[in-house]
Parts: structure tokens; sequence; C-alpha cells
């Protein structure tokens, strides 16, 4: 089945003060350039305190993201998505909400991660990551070799990776890559339909295509 392309949507543009508040910008040139002299993706500088960060990877227009801050007031919440008009309904999401638990860095994903220090996260979901799977698409998939090997350097100890997807082949494909690793234990798996957590998921269990879960304990 080919693939949705839901990108094209209308989003007003956050008023400065709400992208101040919750929008950091990290372009890929600098990123790929001079990563060092970048402020890092951690709580200390995304909310001035010392604390482990939810990392939802590719969050989308931040309605899990932004759900998921409201719901846990004591825990800080970062996504990182590259598309612009996501990045903005984002924002203007967790504003309406009064967060103050919730950031949107826009970035590319590849190049973000490796400028967020050691164990900075106790968690990380990967919910609905495009499914590269061809030998030619191997750079730009989010759970790649170099990818796991990012994830299990943020993760604490004992830290979480949940990764879903509705796409079987890709699901099996990335099982059996993470259990190779010896980086990540397989915890928890199922496959069901789950009450469309997110957009994603939404679309896809209306489809009846249930989701593929994997959870995975940082070794
Ligand atoms: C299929 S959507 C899933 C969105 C959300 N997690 C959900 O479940 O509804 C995948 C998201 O990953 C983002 N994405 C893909 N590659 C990325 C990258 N290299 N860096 C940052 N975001 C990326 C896309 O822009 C898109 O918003």
């Amino acid at each position: 089945m080919a693939r949705l392309k839901l990108q094209r949507f209308r989003a007003s543009e956050p008023p400065d003060d709400v992208q101040a508040r919750y929008i950091r910008v990290y372009k890929g040139r600098d990123l790929h350039d001079h990563p060092g002299t970048l402020p890092p993706i951690s709580a200390e500088t995304l909310f001035g305190v010392s604390a482990p960060l939810v990392l939802d990877l590719g969050c989308g227009r931040g309605e899990f993201l932004v759900e998921q801050a409201g719901a846990n007031p004591d825990r800080y919440f970062v996504g990182v998505e590259w598309h612009i008009k996501s990045v903005w309904d984002a924002a203007n999401r967790a504003h309406a909400a009064k967060l103050d638990n919730v950031r949107i860095v826009r970035a590319d994903l590849r190049l973000a991660l490796p400028i967020v220090p050691d164990g900075a996260a106790a968690e990380m979901l990967l919910l609905f990551p495009p499914p590269k799977l061809a030998p030619g698409e191997r750079k730009d998939d989010l759970l790649n070799e170099a990818m796991l090997h990012q994830m299990h350097r943020v993760l604490l100890p004992g830290g979480l990776l949940h990764f879903v997807t509705d796409h079987a082949a890709y699901f099996a494909a990335k099982r059996a890559l993470i259990e190779a690793g010896g980086l990540f234990a397989v915890q928890g798996e199922s496959s069901a339909f789950e009450g469309g957590l997110t957009r994603f998921q939404r679309i896809w269990e209306a489809m009846g295509i249930a989701s593929q879960r994997l959870e995975c304990r940082r070794l």
C-alpha cells in the first residue's frame, strides 16, 4: 500500500513569544559542521532543571506529546520534528494547554541525537517512523544501527525505548536488528488496536491496520 503523505495542512505560525517559549531550531548545516558549539539538547538547556527527559522522536503535530505532558506535569517532554508546520502546530497545542514541561526541537533527528548528552533521557518514543527498508534508504532510516547506538547512549541504564509501527516488514526487520545488537532487551511486544493514541495510529486503525509495538529496555 502506498504510504500516506499527511504533511499538507493549515497551521498558523505561532506568535514570537510562543515560539520563544516552546520552539528551538537547530539547522542541519550547524549540526553537521560544528555540533560542539551548539547548546546541547538537555533538560538543563531546555527547561533549566536537572531531570531525565522523555524524547518523542518524530513527534509530528504533537498531539500525543502534549497529551502526555499534560498528564505527567512532573516530567519533561521534548518532541523532535523537522517539518515546520508540524512544529508550529505542536507549539500552538502546547501553548493552548498552558504547559511548561514541553519543548519542540526543530531539527533532523539523525543530526540532533548526537548533541543530546549521555544518559539525558529516561524514555524515548519512536511512533510510526517512516518505514525505510530499501538498501538505498538506510541512511534515512530512523532506526538504523547508528541511530540505535545513539538511542542507547542517550537513554539512562534501564531506560525505555517504545517503537510502534503499522508496517509488518519494518517491525520484523527492526525487531531482529534490536535483538542482534545487544544494546536493548525486548521486554514487551504486542500487535493490537490501541484506540488511536497518535495521529498516525488513528489513521491506520481506521483502515483496519493494527499497531505493532515493541518495548525495549536499555541494557
Ligand atoms: C508518520 S509520522 C508520525 C508522527 C507521530 N509520531 C504520530 O504517530 O502521529 C513521522 C514523523 O517523523 C518526522 N520525521 C521523519 N524523518 C525525520 C527526521 N529525520 N528528523 C525529524 N523528523 C523526522 C516526519 O516529519 C513526521 O512528522
